[in-house]
C-alpha cells in the first residue's frame, strides 16, 4: 500500500459505480478501479500493511477497549492483530487463502461487501466488531455500518482503525482527497448515518512524535 501524501489525484481518472449517498458530495464513492474487488484480491498477500508500531497500537487498542468474547473481524486477512485471540473471532474478507492462514480466526466467510453489504449473520450475534486498515475501500459504508450495528449485541463496540496508506485504485475518491483528520470525520459520519450507534470516539493510537505510520481509531458502541 502506498502513503496517501504521495498520490497525485490530478493524475487519476475516477469511475462512478452509482454509489452516491445524499450525505456526501457527488462522486465521493467513485474509484479509479471499479472492477470486481474479488478479482483485485484474488492472489493472497501475506504481507503487513502497516508498520510494527501501528500493528502494536491496533492490538493495544483492542485490549484497552475490551474487545473480547465473540468478535467479527470485518475485511479480514491472514492477520487480525489481537494480542490474544478473542474467545471466538470470525473473519469476513475477500481472499480465502489469507483467511485460511489466519490462526486467530475460529471461522471465516468470503464476501464482497461492495457487491452485497448484508452480513450473513443473525441479529445480535457478536459482542464486538473490528475493521483494520480497510474502511476506505467501502463504496456503501453506511449500509455496512448499519449491518454491523444489526449483528452487534447492545453496547457492543465497532472499532475502525486506519493509517495513511492504501491501495489508491481501490480507495474511494473522498478518502484519497483528504488527510487523517478528514478520515476521522468520514468514519464518524458513517457511524452517525448508520443510526444504530452512540456518538463515536476517536483517538490517535501511535506516538504523535514518531516517524512511522500514524494509527487512528474511531469507535462507537451499539445503542442499547
Ligand atoms: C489492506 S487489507 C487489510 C487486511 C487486514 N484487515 C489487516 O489489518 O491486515 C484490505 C482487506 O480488505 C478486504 N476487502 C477489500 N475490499 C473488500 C470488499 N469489497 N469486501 C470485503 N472485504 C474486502 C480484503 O480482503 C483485504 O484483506
Amino acid at each position: 500500500m502506498v502513503k496517501l501524501g504521495t498520490v497525485d489525484l490530478a493524475g487519476l481518472e475516477f469511475v462512478s459505480e452509482g454509489d452516491d449517498h445524499p450525505a456526501f458530495p457527488a462522486g465521493f464513492f467513485d474509484r479509479v478501479d471499479p472492477g470486481r474487488d474479488d478479482a483485485f484480491y484474488d492472489s493472497p498477500r501475506f504481507v503487513t500493511h502497516i508498520d510494527g508500531a501501528a500493528i502494536e497500537a491496533v492490538g493495544r487498542t483492542y485490549d484497552d477497549l475490551g474487545i473480547r468474547g465473540e468478535v467479527l473481524d470485518l475485511m479480514s486477512s491472514w492477520i487480525s492483530h489481537f494480542r490474544e485471540a478473542p474467545q471466538r473471532l470470525v473473519g469476513l474478507g475477500l481472499n480465502e487463502a489469507e483467511l485460511r492462514r489466519n490462526r486467530q480466526l475460529a471461522g471465516w466467510v468470503v464476501q464482497d461487501l461492495n457487491a452485497d453489504p448484508r452480513l450473513p449473520f443473525g441479529d445480535a450475534s457478536f459482542d464486538h466488531a473490528v475493521c483494520c486498515v480497510s474502511v476506505d475501500y467501502l463504496v456503501r459504508p453506511v449500509e455496512v455500518f448499519a449491518e454491523v450495528g444489526r449483528v452487534l449485541r447492545p453496547r457492543g463496540r465497532f472499532v475502525v482503525t486506519f493509517a495513511d496508506r492504501c491501495f489508491p485504485s481501490k480507495a474511494i475518491r473522498g478518502w484519497l482527497a483528504t488527510d487523517d483528520a478528514g478520515h476521522v470525520e468520514i468514519v464518524r459520519e458513517y457511524f452517525r448515518l448508520a443510526g444504530l450507534f452512540d456518538a463515536a470516539v476517536s483517538s490517535l493510537r501511535t506516538d504523535p512524535s514518531a516517524v512511522g505510520d500514524p494509527l487512528h481509531a474511531v469507535w462507537a458502541a451499539r445503542t442499547p
